[in-house]
């Protein structure tokens, strides 16, 4: 009995341990490279076939949203994984730069940006982060000491287009 009752206690450490590290999480899927292999053979890199505002022509998200999962590409993706790439086709339709946040590996946090040519920054506290760009596509940042992911705000920017995410709200943008 004493085991039982030390064990619940235990329980409720280690529960209480996972909500004061914060609940923040990276996307459940690598957005960008996922449409790059299912989807771009039919919409073109980065979207570029497909139509300027497209999403208008949908009476409700809904609606567009049983058009992507009717996609060959979408066939077994999960409802979270999906509404990450309704986020990124919301982006291409409205030809904004799309930013989501996909791993941390140690101390850095990676992601991607969509289009390649779309600029990068961020931020935390006030102060500026160094952004490397492994690859055109990707982006990763090492979090000075003491530094969370829910303080990171990250911008990328195309031309007069710009796209705000701050980690805590939100894995990716254009959640709406
Ligand atoms: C084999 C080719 C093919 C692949 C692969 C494919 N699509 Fe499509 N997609 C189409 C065709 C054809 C249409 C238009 C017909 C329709 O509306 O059903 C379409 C329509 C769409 C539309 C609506 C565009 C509009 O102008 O209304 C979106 C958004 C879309 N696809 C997203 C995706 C995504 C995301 C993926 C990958 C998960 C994907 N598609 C994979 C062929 C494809």
């Amino acid at each position: 009995m004493r085991r039982a009752i030390s064990l619940a206690g235990l329980g409720i450490a280690l529960a209480s341990v996972a909500i004061s590290t914060g609940s923040v999480r990276p996307a459940p899927i690598k957005v960008v490279e996922t449409y790059e292999r299912k989807c771009s053979s039919c919409h073109g890199r980065e979207g570029a076939m497909l139509d300027k505002d497209f999403e208008k022509k949908y009476a409700s998200p809904s609606e567009l949203r049983e058009v992507v999962e009717s996609m060959p590409g979408a066939i077994g993706m999960r409802s979270d994984e999906l509404d990450a790439m309704m986020a990124y086709i919301r982006a291409v339709s409205r030809r904004e730069p799309f930013v989501v946040w996909t791993g941390r590996q140690g101390d850095a946090l990676l992601g991607e940006v969509s289009p390649a040519t779309a600029k990068v920054e961020a931020r935390a506290k006030r102060e500026k982060l160094r952004v490397e760009r492994p690859q055109s596509n990707q982006w990763r940042i090492v979090l000075p000491k003491g530094v969370r992911p829910e303080e990171v705000e990250l911008t990328a920017q195309r031309g007069t287009l710009r796209t705000t995410l701050r980690l805590k709200d939100s894995p990716y943008s254009h959640t709406k």
